[in-house]
This record gives structure tokens, sequence and C-alpha cells, in this order.
């Protein structure tokens, strides 16, 4: 899907408490590496719980378009794979929406077979870079056929009789260490991948847990990972998870708004993803783990969330940027309910995502009565603290997700309405937000 749909205008108002039980859906990463490594095993591949979002039902077809069957029976996803290096060439352009994850991953995985692919995207997505995937590709011998600025539409040429690599990242990406991983699944021999700051991990475990030989080392260098390519990768059973990028909505919003008290249960808190929470309760939230337990090898817990009318701003630990990358939006609007300046540093990556989020989210925040500074790779959220937050503007989406729900939440708490242009890229990620957060008592219409 291209997201040539009609924009949804939404507005969001102040509301009474926000009562009872969040079931967000599952992980969107996890669930695009349950099709793309189920599509890449030999045998049929079990998921349940996965995220049904617009970007990963386009990884579903985009895995179909390369020969795997991907269906859904019951509650479950069956993924029949054609196993490692058995891509068929896709004999249509493969269009990869909104979803910057499903795309460099389907990239990476195609790159090492004898194959040629065209991508496309939405509006978003071909204002994104792909060099930074096309780049180590051409290392395993892999051409990209991009247009300038290697955007798309892209034409990947995988490479015939690839080469294992060695791989130095460049920025703190997830998206890019995995692609070079799922493209050293085809290359004979070992491929290391390094990365500087540790990014979430979740293609390594799945990896290792559909049996490819797999290590991680911690050194000087930073983190060392190193794949054996040409395995077997032997179907699995996968339960996913529920996205902790998701709960931020309901958990920030049960923070801002008085008298709320919000369970969000069986949340993944894989310390690569979980920065959001610890930042929170730095800042005084009343956010507490209940019932902390492992599930699958990885920490679980049901959050509760509760109204926190006394948030302090702080300066976030650059260092604990990626694992709250996609939380930074929904922060900015606690920050603003909070006494004092909230300081982010290091979050270059954060002017590359579906949209520029800094420049996104200062706009609307700058409209709705909130001071914000910001950078290149920096900004900061001047607070006014709760019952001072203006609200009553129109902002902007630019097609991306996260930001229109941040400023939903912003609304139900702000003295004004918050209205959001296009609501439509919330059915990405969280097609259930509305509905979702109506039930918890929140006041959202589309206008
Ligand atoms: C993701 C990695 C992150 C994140 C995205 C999902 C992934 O992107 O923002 O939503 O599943 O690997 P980058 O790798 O570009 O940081």
């Amino acid at each position: 899907m291209s997201g040539h749909g009609d924009p949804i205008p939404m507005m969001s108002r102040k509301c009474g408490p926000l009562k009872g039980e969040a079931h967000v859906p599952g992980d969107k990463s996890i669930s695009h590496r349950s099709l793309i490594l189920g599509a890449m095993a030999v045998g049929e591949t079990k998921v349940r719980g996965l995220l049904e979002g617009q970007d990963v039902l386009d990884t579903a077809k985009a895995m179909r378009a390369f020969g795997a069957t991907v269906e859904k029976k019951g509650d479950t996803w069956h993924v029949h794979g054609v196993g490692v290096g058995g891509f068929a060439e896709p004999a249509d352009v493969i269009d990869c929406g909104n979803a910057g994850t499903g795309v460099r991953l389907i990239m990476g995985a195609m790159a090492t077979s004898p194959i040629t692919a065209t991508f496309t995207g939405d509006a978003s997505l071909r204002k994104r870079p792909m060099g930074r995937v096309t780049d180590p590709l051409a290392l395993f011998g892999a051409k990209a056929y991009g247009r300038t600025g290697g955007r798309l539409p892209m034409t990947i040429v995988g490479a015939a009789d690839p080469v294992p690599v060695r791989y130095t990242v460049p920025v703190p990406s997830a998206q890019v260490k995995s692609a070079v991983l799922l493209a050293g699944l085809n290359a004979p021999g070992q491929t290391v991948v390094i990365e500087k700051e540790a990014t979430r991990d979740h293609s390594e475990r799945m990896l290792a847990g559909f049996g490819a030989e797999i290590t991680t080392m911690e050194t000087e260098e930073g983190r060392v990972i190193t794949l054996t390519g040409q395995p077997e990768l032997k179907p699995q059973t996968i339960d996913v998870p529920r996205d902790p990028s998701s709960a931020a909505f309901p958990v920030c919003a049960a923070l801002i708004v008085p008298g709320s008290d919000v369970l969000v249960p069986n949340i993944g808190l894989n310390p690569t993803r979980a920065g959001l929470f610890e930042t929170l309760r730095e800042m005084g939230a009343d956010l507490t783990y209940e019932n902390l337990r492992e599930e699958g090898g990885e920490p679980a817990a049901d959050l509760r969330a509760r109204f926190s009318p006394n948030l302090k701003g702080i300066e976030v630990p650059p260092e604990r940027a990626a694992s709250m990358i996609d939380e930074y939006p929904v922060l900015s609007v606690v920050a603003a309910f909070a006494e004092g300046a909230t300081v982010m540093r290091g979050v270059k990556e954060l002017r590359v995502k579906e949209s520029d989020r800094i420049a996104a989210m200062a706009d609307g925040l700058r409209l709705a009565g909130i001071e914000v500074e910001d950078g290149p790779d920096w900004w900061i959220v001047h607070g006014r603290g709760h019952g001072n937050v203006p609200g009553g503007v129109e902002t902007v989406s630019h097609l991306d997700h996260r930001i229109a729900m941040s400023f939903l939440v912003m609304g139900m708490a702000s003295e004004k309405p918050m209205r959001v242009d296009d609501g439509s890229p919330i059915a990405t990620s969280f097609p259930i937000f509305e509905g979702l957060m109506g039930g918890l008592g929140a006041d959202i219409e589309r206008v």
C-alpha cells in the first residue's frame, strides 16, 4: 500500500480519568522479522500475536512476492518458507508502503540471491535514505540503482556469488545491522557486523532461535556479531510480545490525564527497547512494573501508569537514545506537562524517521504554546507543568503514525483540543489506537 488513502483529520480533547486495561498489539519489529525469517526457513513457521498493521501486512505481501506462502488461519499466521537462497524473483515492484524496517530488511534478505527486485513506498518512505543499507550490501556484491541521494524507487540486483563481509555500522541503526545479517545468511563463511552502540537485538535473538550460528561479543570496538552463512533455518512457533513502542501511548496518556490509572499488560522489557520507561520514572512518573517475569527469554511485565502531577524535566542520557528512539515524540509531549526543561541529545536519527521527528514535534509543540529549542542532533522542551499546556491548534502528522498519536495524546490533557491533519498513518503500527484509547475514556474523534 502506498498511502494513497484519503487523509483522516482527527481531534482529541480533555477527558476524565483514563481507567482500565490497554491490550496493545504485537511488536512491529518482531512481527516483520517473524515473516522474513519464516520465509527464509524450510517448512512452516507459525506466528501468533502478529501485528496486523499496514507495515507488517506489506511485508507479508512482499514475502509472497518472493515465493513464500503467508496466510492467516484463525488467529495464527502460517509462513511456508523457501529456505535461505530460495527466494524467487518478484514479478512486480515491491511496495513497502510506509515501512523503513520492511524495505531495509527485505533488501538485505534478497541481496545475496541472483535475483533482481525493485522497491518503492509511500511519499514518506521515498524520502528516506537507503544508502545506509545499499552501501554494505554492495560489499556482498549486490548492486543498487535508485534515485538521487539513494532514495526509492530503487532496484537491487542481488549478488550471484556473494562474499561474506565485515562491516561496522556507521549510525546506530538496527535496520542496517539487520539488513547486513540477513544478507549474510546466503553468503558463504562468516559475516561480522560491529555496532558501537547497542541497538535492538531482535534479529540476533530470532536468528539464533531459527537455528543459525550467531554469536555476540562485547568488545572495546563495540558489539561484534558473527553469523555463519548458509544455514538451514528451522521453522519456529513464535508468540510475538506486545509492542513497548505502542504501550508508550496509553502509558504517557495516563501520566498526564488527572485521576488516571491504566494497566498495560504483558509488555516486553528487552533492555534495548525499554529506555522510555526508565526515563519516565526518572521524571517522577508513577509507573510500576507488575508481575515482572521472563517470557521467551526476555523480561516482560504488566505496566501500571497513574496520573503523575509532579513530573520534572530531566536530561535524557544520550547513551539511552537507541533504546527509546521511537519514543521521543511522545516523551516530548510528557515533557510539556513536566516542570522545567527536558534535554534530549544524541538523537540525530530522529531526523530520518517516517518524518523529521524533531521538526514535526517542535513545530506542533511551539504552535500549542510550548517553548522548544532544537539543533541538528538535540532538542530541549521547556515544560509548563500540569494544567498550563494551552493546546488548541492543528498539527501536521507528515505521514508519521507516532507524530499523529503523540499530538492526540497531548490533546487529552491540554487546555484546548488538539487536531491532527491526518491520523490515517496510525494504522501502520497501531490500528486499534482509537478504540483502545476510547475504551480507557479518551475523547478522540474524526473531524
Ligand atoms: C527498527 C529500528 C529502528 C526503529 C524502527 C524499527 C527495527 O530504526 O526506529 O521503528 O525494527 O529494526 P533504525 O534502525 O533506523 O534506528
